[in-house]
């Protein structure tokens, strides 16, 4: 007995120092893919040959033909970090000032896509979405786990929600540990998938969230 409480002690305590600690110090992700696709037939495979990638978050600029994984070193960085001292004050999306490629809504949010960018996710109220990550070393073990949280706003009106509002409207928890097995720790293509809830037909803002990094993207529900 007091074994067994003193470990759960150790556990709580060690989860602590991880969660405080690893998000600030080297932790980055970002969703690479808001609606992946598997191949036909295919299986559950998140690599560059296991499938597409048929809508992006905002501005993901796929004209630079960038490898999976490797956007930490564009301008503005993919992960986008939250005010971590703050995080329900700061905004829910990169909005990198005068940066073209931020994740800051696009007025009309469709001139956040195509052309340079990636295609804006369309889908439908019950359709399955895959969302794909690099795991950027944070798949292993001795990491912190945190889980990838998804929100979908409510309302069309005009401007993101605040972080707040969009906490309230959590659709799905994915294990960011669902990733391909490879031996690049860095590169690992991670992702999971949900389901659209109910809304009426629109646009919407994403958010895939993860140990404080955020991506933003509009999907059409028809
Ligand atoms: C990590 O967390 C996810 C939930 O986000 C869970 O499904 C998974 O089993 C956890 N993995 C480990 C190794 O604890």
């Amino acid at each position: 007995m007091v074994l067994k409480s003193s470990f759960s002690v150790l556990v709580v305590a060690t989860l602590a120092v991880f969660s405080s600690y690893a998000p600030q110090a080297e932790a980055h992700s970002w969703a690479d893919c808001i609606d992946w696709k598997f191949n036909k037939g295919g299986k559950q495979d998140w690599s560059d040959k296991g499938g597409k990638c048929t809508g992006y978050a905002r501005r993901f600029p796929v004209a630079l033909g960038k490898a999976f994984g490797s956007h930490d070193t564009i301008w503005p960085p993919r992960h986008y970090f939250q005010d971590g001292n703050n995080p329900n004050a700061a905004p829910p999306c990169n909005t990198a000032v005068g940066a073209r490629l931020s994740e800051s809504r696009a007025s009309p949010v469709s001139a956040a896509y195509g052309g340079q960018f990636g295609r804006m996710t369309v889908t439908t109220v019950g359709d399955t979405l895959c969302a794909r990550w690099p795991a950027k070393n944070h798949a292993q073990p001795s990491h912190a786990n945190f889980t990838v949280h998804i929100y979908l706003s409510k309302v069309q009106n005009g401007k993101d929600d605040t972080q707040m509002e969009l906490l309230k409207n959590n659709i799905a928890n994915l294990n960011f540990r669902n990733c391909n097995v490879g031996p690049n720790e860095d590169r690992r293509p991670c992702g999971g998938c949900f389901k659209v809830p109910a809304r009426a037909k629109g646009t919407y803002l994403l958010q895939w969230r993860w140990a404080g990094y955020a991506s933003c993207a509009d999907i059409q529900i028809k």
